[in-house]
């Protein structure tokens, strides 16, 4: 049987080539070979934004921004995750296998909890239960499909040790392996893509190359990258340098090898390598920019790939939540 791969994106905010490189571009590649399960994560992203309008902005942009970077809807089941009300279902049997220890101790809560208590405020300030809860519904997203393995950026590792913790705990209760353990993809050689200022590549940084820049803007953001203030005559490591490392993601072995000897003779400026970047970067994301606006303009054949996404991995999801329901005595 083919492996299957599933990965899902929260509709929060513009998305940027942190999620390019670290979950879409590697999820297409393992579209060709798997039986690729992709979905906008929207319940995910109710947890923070609670205007209406925004949700949907944002979960229509993520859609066309799959689309446009080469999602083939006819090989890949392609869903909103509130369309699937079994992963529900799922989630609330997970509940009852999930030590509240083990959410206590997931990242995202934990920050939240330790800015509350650094503000002086009550540490569940503004804390929702989704974001308590939200390890829950990602297991579930995941093992609903069964995937074998989940493309994502590091930072979800945890995420998805957690699934598997949960499934196990699942397993372990009726004595077989009724839920299948996923594991994590990552594409990245270097663990994050960095955003402007050095830091993690975030929305929730403001230092974010957006995928849909246009070439001026895009030229713009590529000159505004953080480098140190040596000079053109100085030799340079390419390893530490924030304009290297995101062109390692756009270039082949040969372009990266030649622009890292010049790093290493004097004379070449920021300004060179910055300008090498670009034209690379520019050339992938042009076609992507165009098919964008091409799919935002018809949110109705969007809509009708999602409907459709969404009764396919329903089929499957329906027999998941039988045999589980069997298993447990709920049937
Ligand atoms: P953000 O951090 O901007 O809120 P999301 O959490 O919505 O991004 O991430 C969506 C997907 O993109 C996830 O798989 C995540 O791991 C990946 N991703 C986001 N930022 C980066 C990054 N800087 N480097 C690698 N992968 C990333
Ligand atoms: N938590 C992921 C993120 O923040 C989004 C997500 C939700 C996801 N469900 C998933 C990713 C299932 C992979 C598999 O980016």
């Amino acid at each position: 049987m083919r492996k299957r791969t599933l990965t899902g994106i929260k509709p929060t905010g513009e998305m940027h080539l942190g999620n390019y490189l670290g979950a879409i571009r590697p999820a297409l590649a393992l579209a060709e070979e798997h039986d690729a399960y992709y979905f906008i994560a929207d319940y995910h992203a109710l947890n923070g934004i609670k205007d209406a309008n925004a949700l949907r902005d944002y979960a229509k942009s993520v859609a066309a921004a799959w689309l446009a970077c080469g999602l083939n809807p006819t090989n890949t089941c392609f869903y909103r995750q509130s369309d699937v009300p079994e992963v529900h279902e799922l989630t609330t049997m997970l509940m009852a296998f999930s030590a509240k220890g083990l959410l206590n101790r997931a990242h995202a809560y934990k920050s939240a909890v330790e800015q509350n208590i650094m503000d002086n405020r009550d540490p569940d300030y503004h804390i929702n239960m989704g974001l308590y809860t939200y390890p829950v519904l990602m297991a579930a997203d995941i093992l609903i499909a069964q995937a074998d393995l989940v493309p994502v950026g590091y930072d979800q590792k945890q995420h998805i040790e957690m699934a598997r913790d949960i499934a196990e705990a699942f397993n372990h209760a009726y004595g077989e392996e009724l839920l299948k353990l996923p594991s994590p993809y990552f594409a990245q050689q270097s663990q994050v893509v960095v955003g402007l200022d050095g830091r993690k590549m975030s929305k929730s940084y403001g230092n974010v190359i957006p995928l849909f820049a246009s070439d001026s803007q895009l030229k713009k953001l590529v000159n505004r990258i953080q480098t140190n203030s040596q000079s053109i005559d100085e030799v340079k490591d390419p390893d530490q340098c924030n304009v290297f490392s995101l062109y390692k993601s756009f270039a082949n072995a040969q372009e990266i090898e030649a622009l890292a000897e010049r790093y290493r003779q004097p004379g070449m400026g920021w300004g060179e390598a910055k300008q090498a970047l670009f034209l690379r970067l520019n050339e992938e994301l042009t076609p992507i920019r165009e098919q964008y606006a091409y799919w935002m303009a018809y949110p109705e054949k969007m809509e009708e790939i999602l409907m459709d996404g969404a009764s396919r991995v329903r089929a499957l999801a329906q027999e998941q939540i039988l045999r589980l329901k069997e298993a447990t005595g709920l049937r």
